[in-house]
């Protein structure tokens, strides 16, 4: 096995509005998540995907697993984190291990294996593009400062770990009760150096309505 792959899917999607799992929601006549997982699932280098789900949705994603010859399904918690803590402690303790957000389904294959390579040479890689637009620090509305931009970059999922990385940084977090919002910011919390692998901007989250919309645009491109 190449690499293993956790892909939190436990989430509420409260800012799409569907009042369900937006991971379930249709993107061209399929649920999001089926084009995030078949990436994985068609790459010969994956080994395993942990997928990190919420009871209310098992009946749906054990249909799925039916389907699918990698997936392994784990239950969720309350935070992004505690679902991929999960996701760790039911994989294979060794090798380079993958957290990628099941609400990004455009990942591209040659990202992944990338990701790979410097993961296994560094220990931690992440998937990330230069930020675009100008950036401003901003208290009750009023401007703070003007940000340098070109130090800045604007972090994406897959994040790549060796195993033992990503496990010691989330058993320190827990420990210290730091909560992150990615991965990495819990392994830069233990001095690891992490590094980045430029990705493109195709490889969105689809968090509200109109990130449909680009979705879809997205994929129309994809297939000419
Ligand atoms: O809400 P957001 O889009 O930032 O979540 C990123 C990913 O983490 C989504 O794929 C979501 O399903 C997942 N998640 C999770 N468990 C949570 C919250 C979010 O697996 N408690």
């Amino acid at each position: 096995m190449n690499y293993q792959v956790i892909i939190p899917a436990a989430g509420s999607g409260k800012r799409m509005g569907a009042g369900y799992n937006k991971l379930l929601m249709n993107l061209e006549g399929r649920p999001i998540i089926l084009h995030t997982l078949d990436v994985f699932e068609k790459d010969p280098h994956c080994g395993q995907i942990i997928l990190v789900i919420q009871p209310d949705d098992e009946p749906f994603f054990k249909e799925i697993q039916s389907r699918y010859l990698k997936i392994h399904l784990v239950h969720g918690g309350s935070e992004r984190q505690y679902s991929v803590y999960n996701g760790l402690k039911a994989a294979v303790a060794d090798g380079i291990i993958l957290v990628h957000d099941g609400a990004r389904p455009f990942i591209r294959p040659e990202t992944i294996l990338s990701l790979v390579d410097s993961a296994r040479k560094h220990g931690a890689a992440i998937a990330a593009v230069p930020v675009k637009d100008t950036i401003k620090k901003v208290k009750d509305l009023e401007v703070i400062e003007t940000v340098d931009r070109s130090s800045l970059w604007q972090v994406q999922t897959p994040q790549a770990f060796r195993f033992s990385v990503l496990k010691s940084a989330h058993e320190r977090a827990k420990l210290e009760g730091f909560l992150g919002t990615d991965e990495a910011s819990l392994v830069e919390k233990s001095g690891q150096p992490v590094k980045i692998v430029e990705s493109d901007y195709d490889n969105i989250k689809l968090t509200t309505p109109e990130d449909l919309y680009f979705a879809e645009a997205i994929l129309k491109k994809r297939q000419q």
